[in-house]
């Protein structure tokens, strides 16, 4: 297995030539990308029997999301056991054919890590509901007394993201835990050196069967400020424009100590090992923090993908986050979408474009998806022709738009649960992929179970009705990822030319890049056309809500 890896992806020749610094990364949901056993529910074999598509897309490498042992309380991010494949997904044997499957079509795989808190029914945590206040085990979450005469008051008053107070307490139970998502999630306690060591084990057990890196969940969140003071601001990993005030349980000082150990692990071993942080921080400045050249190698840019549609937020974000990046030496990255975001091509069709819902449902506001989706394949040209890293969300390359009319009996998302109904949550985006537009089940599943139903509405968008049709989606980000490998783009440089207010051009070596935001169309410079987002429809120059790259003279 090593030598098909090593054959097929050569390590950096010298230091800053590293594979993750231009990588395109593509995200698999494994509960929504292929299902091979029928159960209506993806899994590993279902993964490693479609990945030619991922390979044809011309990606680097896929992230996968946790299948590890999870009584899927969060879809997985509720993890029982480190070290297990859920049987729903599979066994550790089909992880290790996928793996080697991947290394073969030349795709890096990076795999989720979630360290912030455990399933509640992880072995630690219930050995801890077992023993009594002020056990050692107890030590190894973050269990407190209650307030109050009869100690029924939450030790403070911080919420969960998901809605609902942070704390909860087992029946009969006379402390309280801390989970900072679902009661099933309770938060590890991050100054035990225990919580250290295993989860530095953790990491070698998954680096030693290859994997090229980790993506880590809620990487801002691990350690929480001294003596838990109160804070009565709502935690939420989704933030408007301003910088607010994080909140004592996100981005602590301590959580970078923590990534130079796991620096120190992944650079013990051969080849470019990566970490990713999921951390929901602001300004640039302090999500650089996570990728000083001693700590993690890249963060999600959620700045990008909270921007909205206009030109000149867009170029504000772009200059920040590569500014930022810069100055700690670290590869910028660029996404628009993931398992936890109303997606994009849906997004960018509503009254105010770009805007995140927190998920839509019939009685929300409905997308015109015509214009989402136009406007999405414009913004594949902008974000696939950036410096750095790219992340392509699985069905992002179908155009795929979120399906918005869930009836709430389907949903699954804690976040519904939790807040009553006001969080619609992220079922929308995470529902099975359409591969054959006439199979039941879009081909998902050999007899078309779907553990989310699809809308009908998936069928046009269905991979082999894109396939070979010129001007599809997908035919779009073959041909722009092919370019994007051939011009270097993702170790270029970006230089912005001059544009009317409404439309960013800029230049990234050989390619000029044009994305007209407006409504109206404005002249085209001179160049070849290499790649377009609209079909030419005989119109003059750049219309509205479309981009075009250009050969640079
Ligand atoms: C993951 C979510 C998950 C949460 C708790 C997030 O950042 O992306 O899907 O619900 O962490 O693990």
């Amino acid at each position: 297995m090593d030598q098909v890896a090593t054959a097929a992806l050569p390590s950096a020749s010298h230091p800053g030539a590293e594979w993750w610094r231009s990588a395109v990364i593509y995200q698999i949901y494994p509960r929504s990308f292929a299902d091979s056993d029928g159960d209506g529910m993806g899994d590993l074999p279902g993964i490693a029997a479609r990945l030619p598509h991922v390979a044809r897309l011309g990606v680097d490498a896929v992230w996968l999301s946790p299948f590890y042992r999870s009584p899927q309380a969060d879809g997985g991010y509720d993890v029982a056991d480190y070290r297990a494949v859920d049987p729903l997904f599979g066994t550790l044997a089909d992880f290790d054919r996928l793996l080697e499957r991947a290394h073969a079509l030349g795709l890096r795989v990076i795999v989720d890590l979630v360290p912030n808190h455990s399933s509640d029914e992880h072995p630690w945590f219930q050995a801890a509901l077992r023993t009594p206040a002020g056990s050692p085990e107890r030590a190894c979450y973050i269990f407190r007394d209650g307030r109050g005469p009869a100690g029924d008051v939450p030790p403070n008053d911080w919420r969960s993201v998901f809605g609902g107070s942070a704390w909860s307490r087992a029946p009969g139970d006379t402390q309280w835990y801390l989970h900072l998502f679902d009661r099933r999630q309770p938060d590890f306690d991050w100054t035990h050196p225990e919580v250290r060591a295993e989860f530095e084990s953790i990491l070698r057990f998954w680096l030693d069967r290859g994997v090229d890196g980790f993506r880590v969940d809620v990487a801002h969140g691990l350690v929480k400020a001294p003596g838990l003071p109160e804070w009565s601001g709502q935690a939420t990993m989704i933030e408007g424009e301003e910088r607010r005030d994080m909140g004592p349980m996100w981005d602590q000082e301590g959580v970078h100590e923590i990534y130079r150990d796991w620096h120190r692990v992944l650079a013990s071993y051969p080849g470019d090992r990566m970490m990713v942080a999921e951390a929901w921080v602001k300004p640039p400045s302090r999500l650089a923090r996570y990728v000083r050249p001693d700590e993690m190698q890249q963060a999600f840019n959620f700045d990008y993908l909270t921007a909205l549609w206009d030109a000149a937020e867009l170029r504000r974000v772009i200059d920040g986050s590569l500014g930022a990046a810069a100055a700690v030496g670290a590869p910028t990255t660029w996404v628009l979408s993931n398992h936890d975001t109303v997606r994009h091509a849906s997004r960018y069709g509503l009254a105010v474009p770009g805007s995140r819902p927190l998920g839509i449902d019939a009685a929300g506001e409905q997308p015109d998806e015509a214009l989402g989706l136009r406007r999405a394949r414009a913004m594949a040209l902008l974000t696939l022709a950036l410096p750095g890293s790219a992340y392509i969300y699985q069905g992002e390359e179908l155009g795929l738009p979120e399906h918005t009319t869930l009836e709430a009996r389907h949903r699954q998302d804690p976040s519904f649960f939790r807040t009553g109904g006001v969080e619609t949550g992220r079922d929308g985006c995470r529902v099975p992929i359409p591969w054959e537009a006439e199979a039941p089940g879009f081909g998902f599943s050999p007899a078309g179970a779907t553990w989310l139903p699809q809308p009908e509405g998936f069928r046009a968008y269905a991979v082999d009705r894109q396939e070979g049709v010129p001007g599809s989606t997908l035919e779009l980000y073959r041909h722009l990822l092919r370019l994007r490998r051939e011009h270097g783009l993702g170790q270029g440089d970006l230089v912005w030319e001059a544009s009317p207010p409404s439309v960013l051009a800029l230049r990234n070596g050989a390619v000029r890049v044009v994305i007209n935001l407006g409504k109206t169309p404005v002249p085209l410079p001179e160049g070849r056309l290499l790649a377009a987002s609209l079909l030419p429809e005989g119109e003059v120059g750049l219309p509205g809500n479309a981009a075009v790259w250009l050969a640079a003279g």
